[in-house]
């Protein structure tokens, strides 16, 4: 970390906004000055402006019981009538809404009247399969068309998505199911990744017949699957449907009803610092106005002429806020791709970029490495002048990946804008605003106008300049998660108890405040690690590892890598009673499928060693700094806290 803070100082590049640019710029830097004034009356004013709401709200912020913010809460609205009907009725509806492209190249233009046709049906399908206001719906399904048909579907119905991310296990599929008491599941047979159909019904009814001694998932209603893999599938009748069958017999007339702005929309899973991933709540109207706000004026959208492409899936954040319900709310054209940006060839996502003319495009720092590392002659050998602004999110992106950003892919021209923020906080909170911001490469820079941050110490007072601390908002924001499904303590302790005596949302990250007062993200300062723009809990990869026969103790830390930010290292003790069964068997490759299959493969540890001690402290408690020293190849640190200083040695040698 030393190193990266040394470096993030050395950085001086700067580029201000072209005249050309800033004169055209959605965002202006009015502002800032407007949210300053009166930051309650300016979220007010966008949601009122953005939005359509069928009864007005009176009510801004009603934070009479925190950390359970109310936003707008008298008002009402239908969010997916927000994203789709209200376009066609003022004339757009021929506008493409979804250009999606097929991993072996079929694809398909989407007008917001044919969405809004295909939406209406599926959520009278929905209603029809006995799915009603505030029930959970499971949708387990890879990037096509029907991904953000039933993610609308559901919100129309006042239904609460919980979208899985279909790289993620049975196992983790069935324990988000029963957290969320799912009623529904929707589902492809399969979809394309790299060349072939990776199977998802299979995993679908794994997960449903698991029995961890608590019976197999009993909420499960029916299972809804489209058709898209055309690999051969189980089926269970009564509970399993076609999509393709169901569909064709229903009306694609639906009235969407109004719904108050807290109304839950969705349910996102991500990991914290247990082993239990945490169902993070979003509600309705913040959310919304939010996702729309940032959606405009951080990628400068001008809907009548742009096409937008942000490569996220919808199983993230960034697939809810910025595929589905920012850019549809604002009415853009945007392209979503099935596929692996390699396949069939490494330059497949700017032959998309070429063959849409993608004039925004959002992509993950571990993404812009990784076709670094391949070579500039693959992008060059693309048309990518379509493009006019570039956004990165996910992790922090170093000041040579930004850079070779905008000279290879945006020709030179092209702001960044580097945007922090998290599931937690629902949409944007800090970035540049393109034709306002003067840019400094590898800087999130400054918060979004209407939102409060700063760095803080462990005391938590504002840092002094150019010194790191723990990043915090200080005031509630419109799209703010509302708690944890089920588990309103865990919200409140995880979020809030750190600087509980000022009120601040503690966001689990480092950074520093520059010269200027600009911000420079440094890393999660908890257990969660970051890998490829994709959290993940050490805890969580440690109960997946002792869950194994072999395993008598584990420990894991995420350690940097040059692509994908950090990656998973695991240090395991085996059992002595498993001993020479061990010895047998490769042990480190068995472990790490092992967790690949448990939790899914973003999770397969890089490296696995086997040690025969950890390093704790007289307390018992791992110190993961130094297995990440040596996970790293560094000097180990300071011992002098462990019960038995001579441990950090013998795994060293066991490990180089
Ligand atoms: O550590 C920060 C990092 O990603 C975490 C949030 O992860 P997740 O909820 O999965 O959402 C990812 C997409 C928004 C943060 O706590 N992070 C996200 N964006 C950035 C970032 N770190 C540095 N710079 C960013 N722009």
């Amino acid at each position: 970390m030393a190193d990266t803070i040394d470096n993030l100082l050395h950085e001086t590049r700067r580029f201000p906004p072209s005249e050309e640019f800033a004169a055209n710029a959605v965002a202006k830097a009015d502002l800032y000055e407007r949210a300053r004034a009166d930051r309650l009356g300016f979220w007010a004013e966008q949601a009122r402006e953005l939005l359509h709401w069928s009864t007005p709200f009176t009510t801004t912020l009603d934070w009479s019981n925190p950390p359970f913010a109310k936003w707008f809460a008298d008002g009402e609205l239908n969010v997916a009538y927000n994203c789709l009907d209200r376009h066609v009725l003022a004339g757009n509806g021929d506008r493409v809404a979804l250009y999606w492209e097929g991993e072996p190249g079929d694809s398909r233009a989407i007008t917001y009247a044919e969405l809004t046709s295909e939406v209406k049906k599926a959520a009278n399908l929905l209603t029809a399969l006995g799915v009603g206001e505030g029930d959970r719906v499971a949708i387990y399904l890879p990037m096509i068309p029907e991904a953000i048909i039933s993610m609308l579907a559901v919100a129309r119905i006042g239904a609460v998505h919980s979208v899985v991310f279909g790289g993620f296990s049975a196992e983790s599929l069935r324990a988000r199911i029963d957290d969320a008491n799912a009623k529904l599941v929707i589902t492809a047979d399969g979809g394309w990744r790299k060349g072939k159909v990776s199977p998802l019904k299979p995993a679908v009814d794994e997960a449903l017949a698991l029995d961890h001694g608590d019976g197999p998932a009993d909420s499960v209603e029916h299972v809804l699957v489209v058709k898209r893999g055309d690999n051969d599938i189980d089926w269970v009748d009564g509970r399993d449907l076609w999509w393709h069958e169901e569909i064709a017999q229903v009306s694609d007339e639906h009235e969407a009803k109004p719904f108050g702005a807290e109304h839950p929309l969705f349910i996102l899973y991500t990991s914290g610092t247990t082993g239990k991933p945490k169902g993070i709540l979003h509600t309705s109207g913040g959310y919304l106005t939010q996702a729309a706000f940032t959606h405009k004026n951080v990628f400068d959208l001008k809907p009548e002429t742009d096409v937008y492409w942000s490569t996220a899936d919808v199983g993230w954040i960034t697939g809810h806020t910025y595929v589905v319900y920012g850019p549809l709310a604002n009415g853009a054209t945007e392209v979503i791709y099935e596929g692996t940006p390699d396949h069939p060839e490494p330059g497949r996502w700017w032959d998309i970029v070429e063959k849409y003319q993608v004039s925004l495009f959002y992509a993950a720092p571990t993404a812009i490495r990784g076709f670094m590392k391949q070579g500039r002659q693959i992008p060059l050998a693309r048309d990518l002048s379509s493009l006019r602004l570039l956004g990165s999110v996910g992790e922090p992106i170093n000041p040579e990946a930004w850079i070779w950003y905008r000279d290879i892919i945006g020709g030179g021209r092209t702001p960044i804008v580097d945007t922090w923020w998290q599931t937690e906080t629902g949409a944007i909170m800090i970035s540049a605003l393109p034709g306002v911001t003067t840019l400094k490469p590898g800087s999130a820079q400054v918060p979004l106008p209407g939102i409060s941050i700063d760095v803080v110490t462990d005391a938590g007072e504002p840092v002094g300049p150019d010194e790191g601390g723990l990043l915090v908002v200080t005031e509630p924001w419109p799209s703010m998660a509302r708690g944890i499904w089920g588990d309103p303590e865990r919200f409140k302790e995880t979020y809030w108890d750190r600087f509980k005596e000022r009120g601040y949302y503690f966001a689990g990250d480092g950074a520093r405040k520059d010269k200027d007062g600009e911000i420079w993200l440094l890393g999660r300062v908890d257990d969660v690690m970051n890998v490829s723009g994709h959290r993940l809990s050490t805890a969580e990869i440690e109960s997946a590892l002792v869950a194994h026969p072999l395993t008598a103790e584990a420990a894991v830390v995420g350690a940097s890598d040059e692509t994908t930010g950090q990656a998973v290292v695991a240090f395991v003790i085996i059992k002595d009673s498993q001993k020479s069964a061990a010895a047998a068997e490769d042990v480190a490759s068995e472990l790490r499928n092992h967790v690949a299959a448990q939790i899914g493969p973003i999770a397969r540890p890089r490296q696995v060693y086997v040690v025969n001690e950890l390093p704790k402290t007289r307390s018992g408690k791992i110190m993961r700094r130094l297995l990440r020293d040596v996970a790293e190849g560094r000097e180990i640190g300071d011992t002098t806290t462990l019960a038995d200083t001579t441990v950090m040695q013998v795994i060293a040698t066991a490990v180089h």
